[in-house]
């Protein structure tokens, strides 16, 4: 499928001439044939639903998003690729839509770098990677899919270094550069990771595979980043089913240049989420040995307990720091999805690093989004008794909003005993049997958000401590929990939860929270930033100025607020056309 330009430059051209989006509506009168899955008419009813598309998470004016793809900077360009269908808000028609930006936050929409147009690409153009190779020409390294419906690899080059845009890319005849090779599964052998080059000199990718049920980052070497052979011992492997957009870098306890350790991030096709462990990589061995105390696989650590997939990291050399995106998909209907004319999401960009105690990854937005911080309430020391509620007033838009909150449990002793039933379960099946609603000893306390008058529709983002055995051991639950988050029905709405390393001992019972609240998407890190969970919803009441933001505890000790910071968020400027300056 090759997309015809004549329609991007009508795209933009109509972008030009409406000071904002959407343009759907414009370019459907024009191009109808863009819109195959949908009519008029239920574009029309669909814009009732942009009350729910975001103001500052990352979105194209309309169709489908999936994977992040090729993160990267360039000449003082931040570039953002996503695997987007330019004709539907279904999947489909895979390209490489492009997008590029000063600051993480605002965003100029380009052309699509890469869309089917070879022999090796001729069935679709999926995820992968940008390697900046050391003369500082960016190769993006995909997925396409052949003629045979295989998954192969390709190479592709800028065919301007001069445009820092980066607008047009050239894929070489030699492509592809890695195809399945025996006994490789060639229905099941994509996403290729950004390469690393070795002391050896070598350059050495991973890609994602599985044999049978068995998931495996299978590793790649090159010296000329065109003749690529494969090592015969996968880097790593698990029981655990296909193991997508694998990423493999490294990362520097407490910072100290030498010591060094690898991170190896799996997306599960079965489960969809994503898994990391991290550990001893020997480059002369190719050995990939995770540190003993992380298992691998659905008992391991998540990136984001939420709904959070296909994410991808990248070096920032501007700001000497390592920054995550992921792809947030819709939880509504597929057809919710066409009425609206779009499905999906990028999360927030966000710094990752590891933690000083070296037991996980820490994530945390880029600074550059508080940029967009408007009107500011700042509430100090609150008790809220158990049972108790406030709503935070002041707030302008509490439906694009940044709470940053510090909570402290009053009386730890009131926590309820762990059910050693529930030891071995994960997170989310205690939240689901204990949700916000179910009262308890220490918590639930934490936040509504998008809540309606009322608070008939609310989702709730909290904490609840438990005690585990007589030693004073504490357990902490962060859950998003969205079964009243909307009156619509048929939305799908699970409880999100993980276990948070938080050792309410040590820090009085304190524990921070800050939600980025964007419409229809609720991103929460807890502990400053030690777990993440990013939930959808679609309230009907609470949308808009309609929306409401309160603090509660439905626990029986009382909680203290010993700060809140809520922020309007002003919305980012993304989807600005090219032929504005960029800042
Ligand atoms: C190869 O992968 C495809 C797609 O997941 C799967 O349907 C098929 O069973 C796999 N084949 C083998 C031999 O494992
Ligand atoms: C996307 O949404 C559906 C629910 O509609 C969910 O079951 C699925 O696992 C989600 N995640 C991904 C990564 O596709
Ligand atoms: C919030 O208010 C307190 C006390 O009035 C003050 O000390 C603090 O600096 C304020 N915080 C912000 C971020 O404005
Ligand atoms: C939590 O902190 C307390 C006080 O510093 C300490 O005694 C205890 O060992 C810590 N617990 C864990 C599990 O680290």
């Amino acid at each position: 499928m090759a997309i015809q330009p004549r329609t991007w430059v009508v795209f933009l051209l109509l972008a030009l001439l409406s000071s904002s989006w959407p343009v759907a509506e414009a370019s459907h009168r024009v191009f109808p044939d863009l819109q195959s899955l949908e009519t008029e008419a239920e574009a029309e009813a669909g814009r009732a639903d942009d009350t729910l598309r975001t103001g500052y998470h990352f979105q194209p004016p309309m169709h489908w998003i999936n994977d992040p793809n090729g993160v990267m900077y360039y000449k003082g360009l931040y570039h953002l690729f996503y695997q987007y269908n330019p004709k539907a808000a279904v999947w489909g028609n895979i390209v490489w839509a492009h997008a590029v930006s000063t600051d993480l936050v605002n965003w100029v929409m380009l052309q699509p770098a890469i869309y089917p147009s070879a022999p090796f690409d001729v069935n679709g153009c999926w995820s992968g990677s940008a390697t900046v190779l050391p003369d500082g020409t960016p190769a993006i390294m995909y997925t396409g899919i052949d003629g045979d419906g295989r998954q192969v690899q390709n190479v592709a080059y800028p065919k301007d270094l001069s445009d820092p845009y980066l607008r047009e890319w050239v894929k070489p005849d030699y492509n592809p550069v890695i195809a399945p090779g025996a006994g490789v599964n060639a229905t099941a052998f994509r996403d290729p990771t950004t390469a690393w080059r070795g002391p050896d000199g070598l350059w050495r990718l991973v890609v994602g595979t599985k044999d049978n049920h068995r998931g495996l980052a299978v590793l790649y070497r090159s010296r000329d980043f065109r003749r690529w052979v494969p090592v015969r011992r996968a880097l790593h492997h698990g029981d655990t089913g296909m193991w997508e957009c694998p990423d493999f870098y490294p990362v520097t306890p407490h910072g100290v240049p030498g010591d060094v350790k690898h991170v190896l991030k799996v997306s599960l096709d079965l489960t969809r989420f994503e898994y990391y462990t991290f550990g001893a990589y020997d480059h002369a061995t190719e050995t990939y040995v995770p540190d003993a105390a992380l298992p691998d696989g659905n008992d391991g650590l998540r990136y984001d307990y939420g709904n959070f997939y296909a994410s991808k990291t990248f070096l920032d050399p501007a700001k000497h720091r390592r920054v995550l995106w992921g792809w947030a998909n819709e939880s509504d209907s597929t057809a919710d999805d066409v009425r609206k004319g779009w499905a999906g999401v990028q999360a927030i960009p966000r710094k990752i690093w590891l933690s000083a105690d070296g037991k996980q990854l820490m994530q945390w937005p880029v600074t550059e989004v508080e940029s967009l911080r408007g009107n500011h309430v700042n509430i100090t020391d609150r008790l809220v008794k158990g049972g108790d509620y406030f709503e935070v007033l002041g707030l302008t838009t509490p439906a694009q909003a940044d709470v940053e909150v510090s909570f402290a449990a009053m009386d730890l002793d009131k926590a309820e005993q762990f059910d050693p039933a529930w030891r071995g379960a994960d997170a989310q099946t205690v939240c689901a049997a204990r949700g916000a609603d179910v009262e308890g000893g220490v918590g639930p306390f934490g936040l509504w958000v998008l809540a309606s008058d009322e608070l008939k529709e609310r989702t709730a983002v909290f904490f609840r401590v438990f005690k585990d055995g007589d030693d004073g051991k504490h357990v902490v639950l962060m859950c998003n929990d969205p079964s009243r988050s909307s009156y619509a029905d048929h939305l799908y709405k699970p409880t999100f939860a993980g276990f948070i390393d938080v050792n309410v001992t040590e820090t009085g019972g304190k524990i921070p929270l800050r939600t980025l609240i964007d419409h229809s998407m609720v991103e929460s890190f807890g502990g400053h930033g030690r777990m993440s969970i990013l939930s959808r919803v679609y309230p009907t009441e609470a949308v808009g100025d309609k929306a409401r933001l309160y603090v509660f505890n439905h626990g029986e000790s009382d909680v203290k607020v010993t700060h809140l910071n809520a922020y309007d968020m002003r919305s980012a400027k993304i989807n600005t056309d090219i032929d504005q300056p960029i800042r």
